[in-house]
């Protein structure tokens, strides 16, 4: 077990030696791990070219660091406990000797079917604890993984596949979530229509629906994966060959496909996860995130199984069959150490607390939050319906492309303040800065988050395209990476996120670029232009708010229009980025250069029609009073 940071004093000390030495601070870390060769060099970094390298010519697999190391001293501890959907079902513990044997038998079915070291493997699954052991398959193999979150549609699935040409997709017949069903083998078949690329998919029987296997093509999980052998020599990686590839919105309507390497990822989750959550050995460790998201890749797989943790994965949702389910499990599986997103707290918060105290929450000690900015109020019901005040709540800041957690408190060694991600982790600069660029040095001020010196998990580059990596992170502002978050920092030095400068909402935690909702909504015949904005909401953090212009003439009901409107959403992202509310106007408020003002558009969902701002540069100003007339549908 290594060794943790103890004290706030050992904290400033630790972040000053961070800071002072990076190269010395992060060559020990990494010597903690096991790799087949030594770097040659701790960090090379050029940020006008979005390039940093981490452990430069070291040698290693993650895997082994995450499981094999792990033999030796606990081969029968659990690392995985799987809590299925529904709760009569029964749950299961797989022990480090039986997950590294799960993942050597995926990565010798994988191998047998020709994938190998640098060729890209997608996986949309359901949260089964197959999905973690063919994660860590794939890294094994040295084959980079690109887990699509299972409630992407077929469209958004091909474009995903093709976008990094995965010659292998691992499915399942279907997901089990809440009370509902989703078949995704029938949606892996529509998205493959269009992916040449993909060679085989490997299906897992989860929930017993009959499915069509295309000859040729689709294979039985069991009869590629089950009689392989348990052993597999892991292929020895260079620290920075890519790990996975991990797709996430921005501000244009193409989701980017975050690129992570090898030895810097593994070095700074392994060292988040010790110190923000101050895990301790035996404690049992649940992060309610979904793997198809950074947060399961980084903190229910790599992150707690680097560091020898038992974690927990939840195949369901909070509110099935009742409320109290995440209770339910805590007291179950004697939770120590619990991880959700605020807006899992702030649904949950809606209902009797009944729910909560019927069970014994007495095994918890850190509780955290991840995904967006959490409110006061959903910070104090934590605080002290499930923490009892007794636990400390890290409020933890990062993104899919810094691949861990940049700021937060360390479990009760950093004071805390309810809506303040609080300090930085060491080896993290935060740099505000103003419009203009320039760095805020005082306390109390707010601006721009950037960071500015290279840390180990950040990302490599955008599959493809790597120009795109460096404008959308590096040029905004030179020498510093841009996180596209507001923040402000009182008068203590603690950081605030406020939320997305960006055209990117964030909607119950998930990330959506506007023009990508956009595009889904153009694609209806009748539509001619729309604008979508994210508006507050109370359980989603942010909602979606959609201004659809339509063709002249267009006379259908409006109901039923905006269900088309929605279809199309859902049929080009998701279920999970349908517009919340639909208004039809017959304008946009844009500018003489054709922008749209979107600040105008957020000021009227609020109900604000009275302070707009300045409208003066305004193409038409009497555009505003037109769209306070259009017709609002609320899904
Ligand atoms: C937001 C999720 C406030 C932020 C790990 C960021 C937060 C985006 C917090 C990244 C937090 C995440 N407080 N805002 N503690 N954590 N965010 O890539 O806007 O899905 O830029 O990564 O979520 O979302 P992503």
């Amino acid at each position: 077990m290594l060794r943790k940071i103890d004290s706030f004093e050992q904290y400033k000390t630790e972040y000053k030696t961070s800071v002072e030495n990076p190269e010395k601070f992060w060559e020990e870390k990494a010597e903690q791990f096991e790799w087949h060769r030594k770097w040659a060099n701790v960090v090379s970094c050029n940020f006008n070219e979005a390039e940093t390298r981490w452990f430069e010519n070291g040698k290693l697999n993650i895997t082994e660091n995450a499981l094999d190391r792990h033999l030796t001293t606990q081969a029968n501890k659990p690392a995985i406990i799987w809590e299925p959907n529904n709760p009569s079902d029964q749950h299961k513990t797989f022990t480090y000797k039986e997950v590294h044997s799960e993942v050597c038998k995926i990565a010798n079915g994988l191998r047998n079917l020709g994938v190998k070291k640098g060729d890209r493997v997608c996986l949309y699954m359901p949260m089964v604890p197959e999905l973690a052991f063919a994660t860590l398959a794939c890294a094994r193999i040295g084959a980079i993984h690109s887990v699509v979150f299972a409630g992407f549609s077929a469209k958004a699935l091909a474009d995903r596949i093709n976008d990094c040409s995965c010659k292998i997709i691992l499915t399942a017949d279907g997901a089990f979530r809440g009370s509902k069903t989703i078949e995704l083998k029938k949606i892996v078949d529509t998205a493959l229509n269009h992916c040449e690329v993909v060679e085989r998919t490997v299906v897992l029987n989860r929930c017993g629906i009959p499915v069509q296997l295309k000859e040729g093509r689709d294979l039985w999980w069991e009869q590629i994966f089950d009689n392989q052998s348990a052993e597999f020599t892991a292929e020895s990686m260079d620290s920075e060959d890519p790990l996975f590839i991990l797709y996430t919105s921005g501000s244009t309507g193409k989701p980017k496909g975050v690129q992570h390497s090898s030895g810097g990822y593994m070095v700074y989750a392994e060292y988040s996860f010790r110190n923000v959550f101050q895990y301790e050995e035996d404690d049992i460790y649940w992060c309610t995130a979904d793997i198809g998201w950074i947060t399961g890749h980084s903190y229910i797989i790599y992150g707690p199984l680097l560091a020898g943790a038992t974690t927990v994965m939840f195949e369901g949702v909070p509110t099935f069959p009742n409320a109290g389910r995440f209770w339910e499990i805590c007291e179950k599986h004697k939770i120590n150490l619990f991880y959700t997103a605020p807006t899992a707290i702030r649904a949950l918060q809606a209902y009797s607390t009944d729910f909560v105290n019927r069970h014994n929450l007495s095994s918890l000690k850190v509780l955290g939050s991840v995904g967006e900015p959490i409110n006061e109020e959903a910070w104090h019901w934590y605080h002290k319906n499930i923490g009892k005040e007794k636990c400390p709540i890290v409020d933890t800041w990062w993104q899919t492309e810094t691949g861990g957690i940049l700021i937060s408190p360390l479990a009760g060694i950093t004071p805390l303040k309810p809506g303040y991600a609080s300090l930085p982790l060491p080896g993290i600069q935060p740099v505000i800065v103003d419009s203009l660029g320039n760095e805020l040095t005082e306390n109390e001020v707010e601006g721009n988050l950037c960071i500015k010196r290279p840390w180990p998990s950040m990302l490599r580059s955008t599959w493809g395209d790597h120009e795109r990596c460096k404008s959308t992170y590096f040029k905004t502002y030179p020498g510093m990476y841009f996180t596209g978050d507001g923040c402000n920092r009182d008068i203590n030095g603690y950081y605030r996120i406020t939320g997305r400068v960006d055209d990117v909402i964030n909607v119950s935690g998930h990330r959506f670029g506007t023009a990508e909702i956009e595009n889904a909504i153009n694609e209806h015949p009748d539509v001619i232009e729309s604008a979508v904005i994210g508006f507050p909401h109370d359980i989603k953090g942010q909602g979606i708010y959609a201004f659809v212009i339509t063709q002249p003439g267009e006379t259908g009901s409006n109901d039923l229009f905006s269900k088309e409107i929605i279809e199309k959403v859902v049929e080009f992202i998701g279920p999970i980025a349908k517009p919340d509310k639909i208004q039809f106007v017959s304008g946009l408020p844009k500018t003489r250069s054709g922008k749209i003002m979107r600040r105008i558009l957020r000021k009227l969902a609020k109900g604000n029609h009275h302070d707009l701002g300045d409208t003066s540069t305004l193409l038409d100003p009497n555009v505003i009073d037109s769209i306070k007339l259009g017709i609002l549908i609320e899904a």
